[in-house]
């Protein structure tokens, strides 16, 4: 029978086929690598907010406790919100006429909620409980960062499930005593933990991470 395909064809038709391969495990590759990056995250992204508010100004330099603004973090799921109201409380007497702060004086007239956007939501189908955390020593620097020296509010971590995860499959390295929760730049001691505290999370970690933990 006649040759089809001359040899030099045969060759380039090779080197397409190995191009194609080549090119779909590269983009392969890329898509993972992009999934998993953090720009796909949104960290370190800040958001549009109606008020300029700082932590770094008011956690970091007038030293105001998470609590006054965050009300319910160690009660409740929710970290919870400040009203107008609360920033009133200072605000009707600093910076009174300041038109940064014009918002903030209209929502409380008008007994509304000033809108803030959020960095940090989670998907609705995923369960995440403050309370559960903090109680149980678990730091807000450790999964928010240094928010006392935020000019602007930012997420510094992921927020994925695996991130969630590597967490939950072993707690003890990430837990201070329940004082420190609060505390910025915090050094871990590991003479801080009562020794059967490890033991305790070995046992743990299978419901901490069973899915119906955070998907129910
Ligand atoms: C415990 C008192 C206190 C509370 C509560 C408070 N602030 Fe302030 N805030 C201050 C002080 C004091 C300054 C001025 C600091 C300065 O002039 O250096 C300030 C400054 C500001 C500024 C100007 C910042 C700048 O320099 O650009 C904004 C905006 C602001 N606050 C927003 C808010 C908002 C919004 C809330 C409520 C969520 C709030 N503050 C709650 C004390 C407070
Ligand atoms: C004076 C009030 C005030 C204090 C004190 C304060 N915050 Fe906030 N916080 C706010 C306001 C207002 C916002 C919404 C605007 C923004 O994101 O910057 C906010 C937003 C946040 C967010 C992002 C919320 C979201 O939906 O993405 C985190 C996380 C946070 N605060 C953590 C902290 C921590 C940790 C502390 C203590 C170190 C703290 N805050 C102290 C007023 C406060
Ligand atoms: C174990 C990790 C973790 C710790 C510890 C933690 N947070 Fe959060 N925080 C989150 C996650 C996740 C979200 C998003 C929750 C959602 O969308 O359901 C969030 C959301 C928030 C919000 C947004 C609004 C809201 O009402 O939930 C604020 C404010 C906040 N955190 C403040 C704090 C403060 C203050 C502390 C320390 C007392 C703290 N967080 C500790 C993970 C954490
Ligand atoms: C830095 C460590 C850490 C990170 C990060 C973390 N957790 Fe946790 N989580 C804990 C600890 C510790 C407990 C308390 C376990 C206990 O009950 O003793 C807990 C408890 C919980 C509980 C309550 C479980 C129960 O049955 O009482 C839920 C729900 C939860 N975590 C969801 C999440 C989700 C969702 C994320 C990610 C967005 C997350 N956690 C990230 C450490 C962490
Ligand atoms: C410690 C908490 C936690 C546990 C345990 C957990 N998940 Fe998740 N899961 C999350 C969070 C948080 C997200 C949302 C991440 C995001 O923002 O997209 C998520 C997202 C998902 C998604 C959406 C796709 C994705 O990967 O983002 C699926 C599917 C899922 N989880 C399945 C499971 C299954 C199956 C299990 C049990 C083997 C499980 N999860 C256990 C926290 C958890």
């Amino acid at each position: 029978m006649a040759q089809l395909f001359t040899p030099a064809a045969t060759t380039l038709f090779r080197v397409v086929i190995v191009l194609i391969g080549a090119g779909i495990v590269a983009a392969g590759v890329m898509a993972y690598v992009w999934a998993r990056s953090d720009s796909t995250w949104n960290v370190g992204k800040s958001a549009p907010q109606p008020v300029p508010f700082r932590h770094d100004l008011h956690s970091g330099s007038l030293r105001i406790d998470c609590r006054y603004c965050h009300s319910t973090v160690e009660r409740a799921a929710d970290a919870g919100m400040p009203s107008a109201q609360t920033c009133m409380s200072c605000h009707s007497q600093v910076w009174v006429g300041a038109s940064v702060l014009e918002p903030v004086r209209s929502s409380f007239t008008l007994g509304q909620p000033i809108e803030w956007t959020s960095v940090h939501r989670l998907p609705d189908y995923a369960y995440f409980h403050h309370a559960a955390h903090i109680t149980k020593g678990v730091a807000c620097e450790t999964c928010h960062g240094r928010v006392d020296q935020m000019p602007k509010t930012v997420k510094t971590q992921t927020l994925s499930m695996g991130w969630c995860l590597n967490c939950h499959r072993d707690p003890v390295p990430n837990l201070r005593p329940r004082e420190a929760v609060f505390t910025m730049g915090y050094e871990a001691h590991g003479k801080d933990l009562p020794g059967d505290i490890r033991e305790l999370y070995r046992e743990a970690s299978r419901r901490l991470t069973s899915c119906n933990t955070c998907h129910r």
